[in-house]
């Protein structure tokens, strides 16, 4: 450590490898002081004022949104950076064809170029964090070094962190190194901008085999809270290749029926598809007695039990949500969770200090300041919130919390949900007749695009499990592990795929979603319980109209059927779509695959053009 660096610590440590690493990266960057951080109130509370005298920091009108800030990120850096992303394992076969990847020893030496001085007039914060109730033994630690505020006080919220992290580590325990700088340097007397990053270099990397994390360039979201996407995802998949377990894109969320009885469900659906909504879903009142629960709306860590069960825990803290779209109507418990003790990232904000973002309400408020921090012009076509502007809440604040979110050994999964955002082929529900081929329909699940950044609107991205910009290996040996996970416990999870976007021959939805989606949810935890009944698709089990309780809601049988009809057309092409995904990957795909597609082609080939829950007999 040199001489001069200011090494702040309010508590011992006495693990030497974190001494050492810590060391070892002061000397690189070369910051100012370093900083460790306990993961007090104060400690969050000096550096939100902290913010604020920088002018990053928006505090909010403390009658409106007690205890809350906003900020505006640099319009350069607004979202996470799928093509500046790295897998950096040894060999180029292990990140297979979906991840980007650079030999890690090249890696290293463009990464210690950059990272040299990139602290230079900043203070460095070491943020040791649990992934994970603290000390849970499905729980994970990091140690997080950043040269950003608004990093650590992102991290207070979503993970949990501090001193008491570090007294569970002790002096030898297994952490994952995660380094990351906004990389702008500060010369001496340089003043610093609101959000600091660097405009033209950005890299997420990923060395799997290490199990440590860089990330440069970026102070926005799943780039630089390094606990979310980066470890719980990418690094977490491929520890659990290795231990035989989960880390996966999914909710968590239960479902408690008029009785009591809870079931839990794990579901993963691409981003953008309403995570969040469905993980807080609020059943229609003439549903009377069901409720629904949330675990976590993000991340899932899934391990066997003893009794041959799967068990879930939501590694994160908090909630870091998409919020334009989000209101009253769309998701009253994320509304309330938000209403205080939360920090707002490029939404708009109103003239009495408030937040604001298109979709809240119908009618924007008069004299918005945007996302860009200026006068918003309501005729210039431009949004007042960044589309992908977040809230950053605590998980303790949701209405819907469920009381075992925090059992360190998890919660039972009982199903399997995996979605996408389709307008046709796909049906509302339906369920895979065995694990195999639930591995199958996730594996080849996919979304139409909503936003450019991706690629032409409409079109169909494959998105396997949801995974694809998180699979921190091969995803051909990810398939594989699914199956054998599969294999290895006795009475695996049912599987099911549901879609709720359909549209009809006009592009409107045919299904309204939101909270009606416990409809579908009532079916699926029925279903594996044995309660209800289903018929035999082409591509696996669905109810039938009279299947569903339709309380409250006028929804015609006709609607349904065009909800759950399978146009074997459409259903030629899926399968011709699979057959590319598994070109891209077939060095490693499963052989079951193969047969599988084999399978599906031939029952497709033996029924109507039009398959229908309501044949005409
Ligand atoms: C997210 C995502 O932010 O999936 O959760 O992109
Ligand atoms: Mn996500």
């Amino acid at each position: 450590m040199t001489e001069t660096l200011e090494n702040k610590s309010t508590y011992a440590i006495r693990h030497a490898k974190v001494l050492e690493w810590v060391d070892e990266v002061a000397r690189l960057c070369k910051p100012d002081r370093v900083r460790w951080c306990d993961g007090s109130k104060e400690e969050y509370d000096e550096l939100c004022n902290l913010l604020v005298e920088k002018g990053t920091f928006i505090r909010l009108n403390p009658e409106k949104r007690p205890n809350s800030f906003a900020c505006f990120s640099d319009p350069s850096d607004v979202a996470r950076v799928e093509d500046r992303t790295f897998i950096c394992s040894r060999r180029k076969e292990d990140a297979g064809p979906t991840n980007n990847w650079v030999d890690p020893k090249e890696m290293k030496q463009t990464l210690d170029r950059l990272m040299d001085g990139a602290m230079a007039g900043r203070t460095m914060y070491v943020i040791p964090f649990s992934m994970g109730p603290i000390g849970s033994p499905m729980a994970q630690i990091g140690i997080e070094i950043t040269d950003s505020e608004y990093v650590v006080v992102n991290m207070h919220i979503m993970t949990r962190v501090g001193k008491r992290v570090m007294d569970v580590l002790g002096p030898d325990g297994e952490f994952v190194k995660c380094l990351h700088s906004v990389g702008a340097p500060l010369k001496p007397g340089q003043p610093d901008s609101k959000w600091p990053t660097n405009p033209t270099t950005k890299y997420i990397v990923h060395y799997p085999e290490e199990r440590s994390i860089v990330s440069y360039g970026s102070g926005y979201g799943g780039n630089a809270l390094l606990g979310k996407k980066c470890f719980a995802l990418r690094i977490a998949s491929a520890m659990a290749r290795e231990e035989g377990w989960l880390a996966e894109h999914m909710l968590i969320l239960g479902v408690e029926n008029p009785q009591g009885k809870k079931t839990y469900v794990a579901a993963a659906f691409p981003s953008a598809c309403g995570k969040t909504n469905f993980a807080m879903l609020i059943p229609p009142k003439e549903m009377e007695g069901w409720k629904v629960t949330t675990v976590g709306d993000d991340i899932a860590w899934i391990k066997p039990g003893e009794d041959g069960r799967l068990y879930a825990i939501n590694p994160e803290y908090g909630y870091f949500g998409v919020a334009p779209g989000t209101n009253e109507k769309t998701n009253p418990n994320a509304m309330r969770t938000i209403s205080r003790n939360t920090i707002f990232t490029n939404v708009a904000i109103t003239e009495d200090g408030d937040v604001w973002w298109e979709g809240m309400t119908k009618e924007p408020p008069k004299n918005l300041i945007n996302w860009k921090g200026q006068k918003h012009d309501p005729s210039s076509g431009q949004p007042a919130a960044h589309p992908n502007a977040r809230f950053t809440a605590p998980a303790s604040q949701c209405p819907s919390i469920d009381p075992e979110w925090e059992n360190p050994n998890g919660v039972p999964i009982g199903a399997f949900i995996f979605g996408g955002r389709r307008s046709t082929t796909i049906p509302l529900i339906y369920q895979a007749h065995n694990w195999n081929y639930g591995v199958y329909l996730a594996a080849t699940m996919g979304s139409e695009m909503t936003a450019a950044a991706f690629g032409e609107i409409g079109k169909v991205r494959r998105d396997p499990f949801a995974m694809l910009p998180f699979c921190g290996y091969h995803m051909g040996d990810y398939f594989n592990h699914w199956l054998q996970f599969g294999r290895d416990i006795p009475n695996p999870p049912r599987i099911f795929g549901v879609n709720w976007f359909r549209k009809d021959e006009q592009g409107n939805f045919i299904w309204p979603g939101f909270g009606e989606n416990m409809r579908v949810l009532r079916w699926v935890v029925e279903k594996i319980s044995g309660q209800t009944n289903a018929v035999e698709s082409p591509i696996g089990w669905m109810p039938s109209y009279d299947d569903i309780d339709w309380r409250g809601l006028d929804f015609s049988r006709e609607d349904f059927d065009r909800l759950m009809s399978i146009d074997r057309e459409q259903w030629k092409q899926e399968l011709l779509a699979h057959a590319e995904l598994f070109e891209r990957m077939y060095d490693r795909l499963p052989k079951e695959f193969i047969f599988m597609r084999e399978l599906l082609l031939s029952s497709l080939w033996r029924s109507p053009e039009k398959w229908s829950l309501e044949p005409e007999r």
